[in-house]
């Protein structure tokens, strides 16, 4: 039988794989996309961006009526959870979303495969379905946008019971009464912050003296404590050697990363959250002989092209942020290409946040970064506690920061604290797109009384003339 001919064969229906698919739709190819989920979406949509988002969604409401709503007059008394409620609602979302992508791709005249992918060389991928023999799809392109998986740690085998990765956090049967997490990095505490909420003791054993590494000292600081406020507790510069499982608990065993005299301790469910890993197995990369990296990741040229012309790779599985925005650029970018355009990704301005209460985000570079490279600075702060909607909100937690050349006033980096952080990056984001200076956006009429009143006012604390501080 012969095999069906596309322009081109996308594998992997994430935020890579289905952005992808669907901008080479408009820019005219045949495109097949392969996915082995019999959900669309991926990663993100599945069992990462949007139930976490949506579970932290849930469990703030949960917080806030328990423990602030009298602060607004509001008497709720006999606040209870409905767990299973809540996480059904979760599972909802993430159907109507996934589905949504199927109705694009409709749209967009992708033709969709379920099934795992396998690279065979000259253009030939076999689609190897649940039942019956593989179906062999020929492409004048591929790409691979197979995403990530989650990093094991030795020693601490994930069941999605008592020991959990991301997946199994984000479906609970019960809260438990105290969660351990490992890893204090993005997934570690956003999803600790949900269990918290809900009410479980939540720990976290970091391997590193800080959490969230990476991130602008300040805002690190102050995110830790303002997390330690809330009731998390962290246990960093520690190493896990291993994990016993009983019925009812889990019992890690401890040292100082530096080493040092060990310690047990125990939890009802303990969470493994200490990164993700490029997913390239059972691809057929090596018989095709696409090359990797020497961290797993398929090594791809800016045009995102590996090693084998018309293999392309983009996403999680590619070096870069872990990211879903990250991805869609990627793969937008990669489309583009392989249609003739100029399809381009700027990796330095590409945002990061972190969804917890309050947000952090964050574009450009940070302090510590600028001194290392020996570059002057200058620097405007700007906290909540003077913005007057966080103060009707009574949110004032945190604040923003705006790091501008010294020379040129040129915006190198800002970094925001605070509630709906994530949203109020995307000005900072857009701003040094354009090459934009702090006096730019201090010059720039911002709506009020709006959060995003507190960049102008950074803004102009760079040249030291803030208005309300
Ligand atoms: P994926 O989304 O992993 O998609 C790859 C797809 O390829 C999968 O569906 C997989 O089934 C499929 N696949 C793999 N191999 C094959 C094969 N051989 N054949 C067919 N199909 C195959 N990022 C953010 O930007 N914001 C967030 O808030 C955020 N929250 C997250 C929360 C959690 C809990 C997690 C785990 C991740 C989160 N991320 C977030 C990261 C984000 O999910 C990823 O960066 C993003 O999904 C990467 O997209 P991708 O398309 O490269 O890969
Ligand atoms: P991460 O890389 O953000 O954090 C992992 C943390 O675990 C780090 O602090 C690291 O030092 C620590 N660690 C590593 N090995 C350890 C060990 N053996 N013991 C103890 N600590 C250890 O990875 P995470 O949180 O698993 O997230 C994976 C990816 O998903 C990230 O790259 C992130 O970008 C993405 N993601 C993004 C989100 C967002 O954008 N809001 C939300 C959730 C995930």
């Amino acid at each position: 039988m012969t095999a069906e001919a596309f322009d081109l064969i996308v594998i992997g229906g994430g935020p890579a794989g289905y952005v992808g698919a669907i901008r080479a739709a408009q820019l005219g190819m045949k495109v097949a996309c392969i996915e082995k989920r019999k959900s669309l979406g991926g990663t993100c949509l599945n069992v990462g961006c949007i139930p976490s988002k949506a579970l932290l969604h849930s469990s703030e409401i949960y917080e806030q009526t328990k423990h602030h709503a009298a602060e607004h007059g509001i008497i709720a008394k006999d606040v209870k959870l409905d767990l299973s409620v809540m996480i059904k609602k979760k599972d909802d979302v993430v159907t109507s979303l996934t589905q949504g992508i199927d109705y694009l791709f409709k749209k967009n005249k992708v033709t969709r495969y379920v099934g795992a992918a396998v690279i065979m060389g000259n253009g030939v991928v076999a689609v190897k379905k649940e039942q019956g023999e593989p179906e062999s799809l020929r492409a004048k392109n591929i790409l691979i946008a197979t995403g990530s998986e989650v990093a094991e740690l030795p020693g601490v085998e994930i069941d999605e019971d008592r020991i959990v990765s991301s997946t199994g956090a984000l479906s609970l049967k019960e809260v438990p009464n105290k969660l351990i997490v490992i890893g204090g990095g993005v997934i570690g505490l956003e999803m600790g912050s949900v269990w918290r909420r809900l009410g479980a003791e939540v720990e976290v054993v970091e391997y590193l003296d800080e959490i969230v590494p990476g991130q602008d000292e300040e805002i690190r600081k102050a995110f830790r404590k303002t997390l330690e406020k809330q009731g998390i507790k962290f246990r960093t510069s520690t190493k896990v050697l291993g994990a016993v499982k009983d019925k009812k608990s889990v019992t890690l065993t401890v040292e100082p990363s530096k080493g040092g005299a060990q310690e047990k301790i125990t939890a009802d469910v303990v969470l493994v959250a200490i990164g993700r890993k490029p997913n390239t197995k059972n691809l057929g990369l090596k018989e095709a002989g696409v090359e990797l990296d020497d961290r797993g990741r398929i090594k791809v040229n800016d045009h995102f092209e590996t090693n084998k012309k018309t293999i392309y790779a983009v996403g999680d599985v590619i070096a870069g942020p872990m990211l879903a925005h990250k991805a869609e650029e990627d793969a937008i970018a990669a489309v583009e290409i392989m249609a003739g355009q100029k399809g381009h990704v700027n990796y330095d301005l590409m945002p990061a946040v972190i969804y917890t209460h309050p947000e952090v985000a964050s574009v450009g570079a940070t302090e510590e970064k600028l001194k290392e490279k020996g570059i002057e600075y200058n620097k405007g702060k700007f906290p909540f506690a003077a913005n007057s909607r966080a103060k009707a909100v009574g949110k004032t937690e945190g604040f923003v920061k705006i790091l501008a050349c010294k020379k040129t006033d040129k915006v190198l980096g800002v970094h925001i604290i605070g509630i709906q952080a994530g949203t109020m990056i995307a000005e900072a984001v857009t701003a040094m797109e354009y090459g934009a200076s702090a006096e730019d956006i201090a010059r720039t009429c911002h709506s009020h009384p709006d959060l995003n009143e507190a960049i102008k006012e950074a803004a102009l604390d760079v040249a030291k003339r803030a208005i309300h501080i």
